[in-house]
């Protein structure tokens, strides 16, 4: 078993934009996160994850970086980042940056030197090419809609975005490029940061020749196709991440966790294996994709307790022993946990702790977005006019432009948007929640009167104090962190039940998923003496017989065995 610090923390996801505006412009800042470093270290995590603050023009709310070794100006500056860092340390959290390399800014200076000429010595930072008959180099998709080349008139040329035209994609095959992306990540690590969340760091190595995604190019009407097979972990990709480990990350005792689309556990181990010097952890895509039907994204679709255990079951198998496993359950790109997997009408707060649970019991290091401590939930705007989020407005665009309705469209929407997870943070029942003295940059959710971190703080059965209670579990025993995974009565269609083992110790955890109660026999191979309830979301009698059970709806239990 090797025992490392961040396996044993607990990571909180702060979305700077909407976490606490200080100074009433309606856009979170540094000095508001500065504000609240009590009501994290009241909760007990022990990480914070801090999304984008780097200066950016925001197409894509930070993502879109124009300068890496600066403070977006709505954010603050350098020194109120300072103040940042060591009010985290000086309460014993540490901090990770969020690292934004498969791609920069259009704004930034290397893009403006590079697009000038096609003999700028910054030429190479980006990938270049000539036009095909009039057309993009090849049918390559942007995720954010459209094609993912931008036709630049100043050269003739293309450059490619995987994302956002503003989003030009940085060329990983220039070591002068990747030298200066470890300087600068050097530069944050001297500062004393604690590590990276890497940006879908699976996309930085292209297959040089750019291909055309299957074969359709003849026909009139240009397609624009999903290209991963030629940028998923492609071909140099281990190559530049283990160049990284060695230049960089190697040198400090930091963690690290890689967004990564579409990377099966096989591929995950190539990049978190313990003897592959490349990274920690990975943000997989797997259960986030247990509601999407063939249409993609958004094609919404019911999804299926058997799959969720089975993504589950799968990647605690395939890691264990060998690398790591993150958990989550949403983020800023996600909808509401609450909302997606959970019941905000009829079960908010028993959903809400059900869930946590399972975050919080399985082997990994738990990563809590902002606001899913009290049970924050997704909402519905009016208006396509009220949503802020560059990939909802392209593909409210698109679809719009393909014939869909208004209907249909805002229905994906409501489900699957990312501004689900980016509405403001619900501190009170003040006028704008508490967020902003000033208009919010985006609305809060109406829900906020009821739904709020005060209303959380002062009620001693919240989802606030559950998590509280989890956290504060998992760092009193080993065996939430260490424990082996063991699916139970994997057929049963309600219940997710597991247990941890760790030496003669035993964890059962017991999860109803849905709103009607569940009968449960626990099978036979599960023997103890002695039990102890550790937490539950429902009040239970102590001297209950657990092999036999009527578990309520969303009831969560989990006992201690010996
Ligand atoms: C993943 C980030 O989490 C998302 O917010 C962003 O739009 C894309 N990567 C592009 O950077």
């Amino acid at each position: 078993m090797n025992k490392q610090w961040w396996k044993e923390s607990v990571v909180y996801q702060i979305y700077p934009r909407s976490f606490q505006d200080s100074n009433g412009d309606g856009i979170g800042d540094l000095q508001g996160i500065i504000s609240r470093l009590d009501y994290l270290e009241l909760l007990g995590i022990n990480v914070v994850w801090l999304c984008p603050v780097y200066q950016s023009p925001n197409d894509d709310n930070g993502y879109d970086i124009s300068n890496y070794q600066n403070i977006m100006n709505e954010f603050g500056t350098l020194a109120d980042w300072e103040e940042l860092l060591a009010g985290l340390h000086a309460r014993g959290m540490k901090l990770i940056m969020d690292l934004v390399v498969n791609h920069s800014s259009d704004e930034h200076a290397w893009f403006a030197e590079s697009r000038k000429s096609p003999d700028s010595p910054y030429r190479d930072y980006y990938i270049w090419r000539a036009g095909k008959d009039g057309h993009e180099p090849n049918n390559w998709g942007s995720f954010f809609s459209g094609p993912a080349w931008e036709y630049d008139a100043q050269t003739g040329e293309y450059f490619l975005h995987l994302f956002s035209r503003k989003q030009p994609d940085l060329n990983w095959d220039n070591p002068k490029l990747r030298q200066e992306i470890y300087d600068m990540m050097t530069w944050w690590l001297d500062k004393g940061i604690d590590g990276f969340r890497m940006d879908v760091i699976n996309l930085i190595s292209k297959v040089p020749e750019l291909p055309n995604v299957g074969k359709d190019q003849e026909d009139g009407e240009r397609t624009y196709h999903f290209g991963g097979e030629y940028f998923v972990n492609g071909p140099r990709v281990h190559e530049y991440i283990q160049e990284m480990n060695r230049e960089v990350l190697s040198k400090y005792d930091i963690m690290t966790v890689g967004e990564a689309i579409g990377v099966t556990p096989e591929e995950a181990a190539l990049y978190v294996g313990e003897d592959r010097n490349e990274l920690q952890m990975l943000f997989h895509f797997e259960l986030m994709e247990v509601d999407s039907g063939p249409g993609g994204k958004w094609d919404v679709q019911p999804w299926k307790l058997a799959d969720i255990k089975s993504i589950f079951s799968k990647w605690q198998t395939a890691l264990h022993g060998k690398g790591w496993n993150s958990l989550y359950l949403n983020n800023h790109d996600q909808p509401r946990m609450l909302s997606r997997f959970g019941d905000d009408k009829h079960y908010p707060k028993e959903s809400a702790k059900m869930l946590a649970t399972l975050l919080h019991t399985l082997q990994g290091t738990p990563y809590i977005y902002q606001g899913e401590e009290i049970g924050m939930t997704n909402v519905k705007f009016d208006s396509i006019n009220d949503y802020k989020d560059i990939e909802i407005l392209n593909m409210y665009k698109e679809y719009r432009a393909a014939g869909y309705a208004e209907e249909e469209i805002m229905n994906s929407i409501y489900v699957k948007g990312r501004d689900n997870g980016r509405t403001p943070m619900q501190w009170s029942a003040e006028p704008q929640a508490g967020f902003t003295t000033g208009t919010p940059w985006l609305a809060v959710n109406p829900n906020y009167t009821e739904i709020n971190a005060e209303q959380a703080l002062a009620d001693p059965d919240s989802i606030f104090h559950y998590y509280k209670k989890l956290i504060e579990l998992r760092k009193s025993h080993d065996i939430f962190v260490y424990g082996d995974y063991a699916i139970l009565a994997e057929e049963h269609e309600q219940v997710y039940a597991y247990l941890r083992t760790l030496g003669e110790e035993q964890l059962l955890v017991m999860l109803n998923f849905f709103g009607r109660p569940a009968a449960f026999e626990l099978p036979a191979c599960v023997i103890f003496k002695e039990k102890t309830l550790l937490i539950a979301n429902y009040g239970v009698q102590p001297e209950e017989d657990i092999r036999s059970l009527s578990l309520r709806p969303y009831e969560a239990r989990v006992y201690r065995l010996r």
